[in-house]
């Protein structure tokens, strides 16, 4: 069993990995059909986002039976089959657990909504209207008021799309609940979950207002996220259902932790859960208000990553935390027009993150399609599937003043879509993914943009992804080796050092489209392990192309031999 820090996860949406059925929608039987793919590729484990029942509002994150597979994905015998498929792989499966909402589709919620003395109101948070408004200020994750009516003046809790009720964990039988959900899945031979929004599940107390004195909506970060009862659900469901499994991995979505949040989290004294997703590069750029701000024009430059990947590699090494190391994920754009250059150097910078994104302290994910350079489709706005864009320009317009014809410009370069559109999986008709049209446009550069071309080419990403795996897999230091930055004022170039034992690895990036000349800290001697495009020898001064970057294994200078014996006497004190 390879433990969570030996993982390589790789993340499946499935609603756009492979249709096997050819109904334009991705499948179960699908993803079956392509495991030997992702076995050649080396990972070993599988995070698949939600596959339960759902009307799909929110494309899964919206469950309406914790129980039942979403036909369209396939039944309960495909599941079985993939877990089988996959352990006879030496594959495991972390299922997206989404436990601080249902939808509003969910039995709980309509026997809640349906009868007043429901035992299931509890479930939810109702609560009455004040002043004939909702009952707090909270703005939702999707734009417009947290809360949804029920009735003339009552409403509970949405944080995210109106279909999507959030849980009420201080009800222990709530917690009780998903547990079982859990040991359910658990007894059917998954390795684990990663667990959605998960330092959501404490509100602050009796939801009041956030900032009372502002206008309008306003986002109750603190108020919702990170609360101090996260901490004690958590351990609760590690003693109740974790620690009754051998090996189950666990990863919290983060959004918005901070350091400590996330070393409290992952601390294995703690006993809470394994590993944490942050998402302060994912956010880079972003105004206050999250992905559809756009007042800081999602500008960053290269010393932002460099001082985010410091700021999260020492303290996670320094407090024993636990990080997750992920680049692109079906909540973002693909990274690689965010970080990169897809115009001038597409090959060198999707190289140049993978392997910054390997050879960090930390568990690697690979987003679907990230290993073969997919890359975003700006949809037109009629194209759009995705809620939270749809939803979130009118907030812009609303709350922002931004003009709808603007706000739908800006929508279309950050909506989840552009991640989201069908696996490329070869430049048959519509790229060998289905046999017919997709629920979702496809990208129409499949034609160059394939797994298929990608596997034969030995220079293509997909391979380059493939030797990154390996090489994690061959060289412990890479996965818990201490991670050690050089040239840490360096404007673009990213250097450091992977060290355990006597074992040394040296990693150099230039993150940025200009070539750059640096001179090491130190003086180091080095043989090349991979590189994204120039071999070169480790020399102290050297000049970096756009997007240059090297793995080195560090060779041990010989201490200079004494000239004469240290026994002479000439040399005795
Ligand atoms: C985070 C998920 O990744 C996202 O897709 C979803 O919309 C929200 N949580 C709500 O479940
Ligand atoms: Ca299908």
């Amino acid at each position: 069993m390879v433990d969570f820090k030996h993982s390589v996860v790789y993340q499946i949406w499935p609603r756009s990995f492979k249709d096997s059925n050819n109904d334009g929608i991705g499948d179960i039987q699908g993803i079956i059909s392509k495991l030997d793919y992702l076995k050649n590729l080396g990972i070993t484990c599988i995070w698949l986002s939600p596959i339960y029942a759902s009307p799909n509002d929110d494309y899964g994150y919206d469950i309406s039976d914790y129980y039942a597979i979403n036909p369209e994905y396939g039944t309960m015998d495909d599941f079985d089959e993939l877990l089988l498929e996959c352990k006879n792989r030496n594959i495991d499966i972390l299922m997206d657990l989404v436990a601080n909402h249902t939808s509003t589709e969910h039995k709980w919620f309509k026997d809640a909504l349906n009868n007043p003395s429901s035992p299931y109101r509890d479930f939810y948070y109702f609560k009455e209207g004040v002043n004939h408004r909702e009952p707090n200020n909270w703005l939702s994750f999707f734009g417009g008021s947290s809360w949804t009516k029920e009735s003339d003046n009552s409403y509970y809790l949405t944080s995210f799309a109106p279909t999507q009720a959030d849980l009420n964990w201080e009800n222990e039988k709530v917690r009780e609940e998903i547990y079982n959900v859990m040991k359910f899945y658990l007894n059917k031979g998954i390795r684990g979950f990663r667990m959605d929004v998960i330092n959501c599940i404490d509100k602050k107390p009796g939801l009041p207002d956030k900032n009372p004195n502002k206008k309008g909506y306003q986002f109750p970060d603190d108020y919702i996220l990170n609360g101090p009862k996260v901490h004690t659900y958590l351990k609760e469901m590690n003693e109740k259902v974790m620690s009754k499994y051998d090996g189950v991995i666990t990863l919290a979505e983060g959004c918005m932790v901070t350091l400590q949040d996330a070393m409290n989290y992952t601390n294995p004294d703690n006993k809470e859960i394994d590993m944490c997703f942050h998402f302060d590069l994912s956010t880079l750029g972003y105004g206050s208000l999250g992905k559809y701000d756009f007042r800081k024009f999602y500008r960053f430059n290269a010393s932002d990553i460099k001082s985010i990947t410091r700021k999260w590699q020492n303290a996670m090494m320094e407090h024993h935390g636990y990080i997750a190391n992920f680049l692109s994920n079906h909540d973002n754009m693909r990274h690689i027009e965010r970080y990169g250059d897809i115009k001038l150097y597409y090959l060198e910078s999707a190289k140049a993150f993978a392997l910054y994104n390997f050879m960090l302290y930390g568990t690697p994910f690979i987003y679907q399609g990230e290993e073969i350079g997919m890359t975003n489709l700006k949809l037109d706005y009629h194209e759009w599937k995705d809620y939270e864009a749809i939803n979130s320009v009118q907030a812009m317009h609303d709350m922002l003043h931004v003009p709808l014809p603007i706000a739908k410009k800006i929508g279309q370069y950050v909506t989840r879509d552009n991640a989201r559109t069908p696996v490329q999986w070869s430049s048959e008709d519509y790229a060998g993914f289905s046999t017919t049209t997709p629920w979702i446009k496809l990208n129409p550069n499949y034609t160059v943009i394939n797994a298929e071309d990608c596997i034969k080419d030995p220079q293509s990403i997909y391979n380059f992804y493939k030797k990154l795996i390996e090489l994690r897999k061959n060289n412990e230091a890479l996965c818990t080796g201490t991670f050690k930055e050089l040239n840490k004022d360096h404007k673009s170039i990213l250097c450091f050092k992977r060290s355990l034992g006597e074992d040394e690895y040296f990693i150099m990036i230039n993150l940025t489209k200009q070539a750059s000349d640096i001179t090491l800290d130190e003086p180091l001697q080095g043989e090349e392990l991979l590189h994204n495009g120039l071999d070169k020898e480790l020399r102290r001064v050297m000049k970096l192309a756009p997007f240059e970057a090297h793995l080195y294994k560090l060779i041990k200078k010989e201490e200079p031999q004494p000239k004469v014996a240290l026994h002479s006497s000439k040399y005795r004190v």
